[in-house]
């Protein structure tokens, strides 16, 4: 991975973020302690090292990385409430709830999802990507974070709770609420590099691979470190009575769906000609991270 990139992605996402007002100010708060709260970044990693994959340029990549992160930060935001996964703690911080109340975290959330598309379709972006791009880029991100995506992934997981769900159900929640999200990072980073569609197609592939084995490793995770370590509660599936593959087919098997998973998105990044190399670590490094 090209770690330069962590920092260019944590200054273009402030500079996102709507500028200081006196009566909205609580609910700006909230977005920025969310967002500042830190976090891996692998989602917009991803679209700065595919877009760079594809002969694309850092400034087209960051409007788009900056959208993706929004829409998964306001997805933290939303699963740690009471009515979700009612977690207390986030990032290694008490979650935004709890410092800003269930009222304004539900808004912070909805405007961070909103400032997504406002990124996606600011002047920005259309200079830097080209207006094709970030029409395309908003109808990606849309499909692949709303109810045939991530939203609708999240429903599967709260619906599926205390139910024991079969493979194929655990199977489509997993891909929907996680790998999806992954897959728009990478696509979108194809985007904008004007990547042809077969690399697009190879991207997508990569990313359910690393996907699946991300949200997997999760829920290892869940049951195997520490809060202080992990930076959320561990044992919130257990509590929840979650259906995960964890649930379903125990650690071991788990362990080795991660490996499978994560060879299979390397197997993807052969359709590429450029150097690959910084990928397939980083999809490594992703199946053995221990937060
Ligand atoms: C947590 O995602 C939610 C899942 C999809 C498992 P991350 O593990 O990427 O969370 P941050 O962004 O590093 O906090
Ligand atoms: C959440 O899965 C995936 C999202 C879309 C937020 P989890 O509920 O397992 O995520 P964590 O463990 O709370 O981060
Ligand atoms: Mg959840
Ligand atoms: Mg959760
Ligand atoms: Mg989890």
């Amino acid at each position: 991975m090209h770690e330069e990139y962590l920092e260019k992605i944590n200054s273009a996402l402030f500079g996102f973020l709507p500028r200081e007002t006196l009566r909205e100010q609580k609910l700006i708060d909230a977005m920025k302690y969310s967002l500042e709260a830190g976090g891996k970044r692998v989602r917009p990693m991803l679209v700065l090292e595919f877009c760079a994959l594809c002969g694309g340029s850092v400034e087209a990549a960051l409007p788009f990385a900056c959208a993706v992160e929004m829409i998964h930060t306001y997805s933290l935001i939303h699963d740690d409430l009471p009515c979700m996964d009612d977690d207390d703690l986030r990032r290694g911080k008490p979650s935004n709830h709890k410092v800003f109340g269930e009222d304004i975290a539900l808004l912070a959330g909805d405007a961070l999802l909103t400032l997504a598309f406002e990124t996606l379709s600011c002047d920005k972006a259309a200079e830097a990507a080209g207006d094709r791009a970030c029409r395309l880029a908003a109808n990606t991100l849309a499909g692949y974070a709303g109810c045939t995506g991530m939203a609708g992934g999240q429903a599967i997981d709260l619906m599926s709770e205390e139910t024991n769900a079969p493979y194929e159900v655990v199977s489509e929640l997993v891909q929907k609420k996680t790998a999806c999200l992954i897959q728009a990072a990478c696509e979108l980073g194809c985007l904008a590099a004007g990547a042809t569609e077969e690399q697009r197609r190879a991207a997508a592939r990569y990313g359910e691979g690393i996907g699946m084995a991300f949200q997997i490793q999760d829920d290892i995770l869940d049951c195997t470190s520490t809060d202080e370590e992990l930076g959320k509660p561990i044992g919130s599936d257990e509590e929840n009575q979650k259906s995960t593959f964890v649930s379903l087919l125990g650690m071991e098997k788990c362990r080795k769906m991660v490996e499978d998973y994560t060879a299979q998105a390397i197997t993807a990044l052969e359709s590429f000609d450029g150097d690959t190399k910084p990928l397939a670590e980083f999809a490594g490094q992703l199946a053995k991270r221990k937060n």
